[in-house]
C-alpha cells in the first residue's frame, strides 16, 4: 500500500499517455495522493480535465502561470513529493532530462527535485535503441533515475519491438519497489541469477540455443532484490525488459554467461536458473555458410561448454554459501534431479518438467520439486514470480537460522 505518500505525475506527449490515466486511479486506489505536470505534448493526449478530475487535484502546465506560481512554486512543486514519476517518458524528455534542460515545466521540476525520480519510457521501437536514446538512458541511469520498462510489443505505429510503456500494475509495482520500506531480510547478502537461454555460434547468422524465455530467472533475481539482495542478473539473450532495482549483464554465449558470473565477485547466492547450452560449436565460420548445390550438409562439430552451475558449486573460498541450480527434465524428474544436485555439487535444486505439454519453457507457470539434502518438497503449480517469491523466501529463512532439517544439510 501507498497509504500518505506523495507522488508528482510528469504526463509528457505519447499515445501511451492513456496509460497514465489509469495510473493515477491505480495509485489512488492504494492510497496515494497524485499531483500532476502535464506537458504541452502530452495535452494532445490527455486532457488536464481528465487528470484532475482523477487525481482530485489541480493539474500543472505552465511554467509561468502567476495563479500556480502564487499558489505553489515550480521549486516547491519539486520537492512536495515524496516520488516524482514519468510516464511516459518520450525519447524528448528524456534528452532533456540528461541535458538537464530547464525548457518548459516538467523539465524544470525534474531538474530542480531533490527527490527520486522514475521514469516509464515509451516510444517508438527504432527510438528506443537508437544510439542517443540509449546514451541518455545510460546517463539518467548513473545518476540514480530508476527505470521501468519499456516493454517489448506491438506498437501503435505498427511496428513490434521493445517501446511500450510498461502497465499501470508494472510502474504501481515499482514505485511500491522504491517507496515502501520493506522487509528486507536478504539486506546485506549478494547474489547472482543467470536466466535465459544461451546462443552457440555456428556463423555469423545462425547458432544454437533452446526456448529459454528468461521469465523465471529474471522472477528469480527480482525476488532476491525485493528481498534486500544485492542481484547480479545474467542474462542470456531474451525479450524482457531489465527488472529494475538490479544489475543486469547481457550475455550470448555459455562461456560468456560464465565469465560474467565468476565477474559479479563473491557472493553469498547463486541461482542457475539459464538453459545454457551443453555443447557450443568447436569452429564457428567466420562467414555465412554457403548451401552449395549437391553437396551434403555441412558437418557441425561440437565440444561441450562449460558447466557454469558445477562451476559455482566447486569448492573453495570462493563458493557462494548456497548454490541452487534448476534441472530441466522430461523424464524421471525427481531422481534424475537428485542425481543431478550431487553431481554438479550444488545445495538445492529446483527440478521442473519441461515436456512440451508443461508449458514450462517460455511459458507462465511452473511446477517444481525443491530438493535439498534434507528431502525432497513437491510445490503447487504457481505463476513463475510466485515460484520465485517462495524460493526467495525460503532462501532468506536459510539464511536467518533456524529451520533444523537445514541446518542437518
Ligand atoms: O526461461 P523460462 O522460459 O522461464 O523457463 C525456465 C526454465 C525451464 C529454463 C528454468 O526453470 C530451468 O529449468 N532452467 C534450467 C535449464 C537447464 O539448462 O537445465 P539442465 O537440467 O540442462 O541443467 C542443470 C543446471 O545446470 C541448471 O541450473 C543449468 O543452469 C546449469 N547448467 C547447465 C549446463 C551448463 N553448461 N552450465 C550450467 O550452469
Amino acid at each position: 500500500m501507498l497509504n500518505g505518500k506523495r507522488i508528482l505525475l510528469i504526463v509528457s506527449g505519447g499515445i501511451a499517455a492513456y496509460k497514465s490515466l489509469e495510473l493515477v486511479r491505480r495509485l489512488r486506489g492504494r492510497g496515494a495522493s497524485v499531483r500532476c505536470v502535464l506537458t504541452g505534448a502530452g495535452a494532445r493526449f490527455v486532457t488536464p480535465l481528465s487528470l484532475q478530475a482523477l487525481s482530485e487535484d489541480r493539474v500543472y502546465s505552465d511554467m509561468f502561470s502567476l495563479t500556480d506560481e502564487s499558489e505553489m512554486g515550480h521549486i516547491q512543486l519539486s520537492r512536495d513529493a515524496d516520488l516524482l514519476v514519468v510516464a511516459p517518458a518520450t525519447a524528448n524528455l528524456l534528452a532533456r532530462m540528461a541535458a538537464g534542460m530547464a525548457d518548459d515545466l516538467a523539465a524544470t521540476v525534474l531538474l530542480a527535485t531533490d527527490k527520486p525520480v522514475l521514469a516509464a519510457p515509451a516510444m517508438n521501437v527504432r527510438m528506443w535503441t537508437h544510439a542517443a536514446t540509449a546514451a541518455n538512458v545510460e546517463t539518467l541511469r548513473k545518476r540514480g533515475v530508476a527505470f521501468v520498462g519499456p516493454n517489448e510489443g506491438a506498437m501503435a505505429c505498427n511496428e513490434f519491438g521493445p517501446g511500450r510503456m510498461a502497465e499501470p500494475d508494472e510502474i504501481v509495482a515499482a514505485i511500491e519497489t522504491m517507496l515502501v520500506p520493506r522487509q528486507r531480510p536478504l539486506a546485506g547478502k549478494r547474489a547472482v541469477v543467470t536466466s535465459g537461454p544461451t546462443r552457440e555460434a555456428i556463423d555469423p547468422v545462425r547458432y544454437i540455443s533452446n526456448h529459454s524465455s528468461g521469465k523465471q530467472g529474471h522472477a528469480i533475481a527480482a525476488a532476491l532484490a525485493k528481498l534486500g539482495a544485492d542481484v547480479t542478473l545474467v542474462s542470456g539473450p531474451v525479450a524482457l525488459a531489465d527488472p529494475p532495482g538490479l544489475r543486469t549483464v547481457k550475455v550470448e554465449s555459455a562461456e560468456e554467461m560464465l565469465r560474467a558470473s565468476l565477474a559479479a565477485g563473491n557472493v553469498d547466492i547463486a541461482v542457475c536458473a539459464a538453459a545454457v547450452a551443453d555443447w557450443k560449436v568447436v569452429h564457428p565460420a567466420a562467414g555465412k555458410m554457403k548451401k552449395k548445390a549437391g553437396a551434403p550438409p555441412p558437418q557441425i562439430e561440437l565440444a561441450p561448454n562449460p558447466d557454469i552451475l558445477a562451476t559455482l558449486s566447486r569448492p573453495g573460498p570462493q563458493r557462494p554459501a548456497l548454490v541452487v541450480g534448476f534441472a530441466a527434465e522430461t523424464e524421471n524428474l525427481v531422481a534424475n534431479a537428485i542425481e543431478k544436485r550431487q553431481r554438479k555439487g550444488c545445495d538445492w535444486i529446483v527440478a521442473n518438467d519441461v515436456s512440451p505439454s508443461t508449458g514450462t519453457f517460455g511459458g507462465e507457470r511452473n511446477t517444481v520439486h525443491l530438493i535439498s539434502a534434507s528431502g525432497v518438497e513437491d510445490w503447487p503449480t504457481l505463476a513463475k514470480e510466485d515460484v520465485a517469491l517462495r524460493l526467495a523466501a525460503r532462501i532468506a529463512l536459510h539464511f536467518s537460522g533456524p529451520p533444523k532439517a537445514e541446518a542437518a544439510e
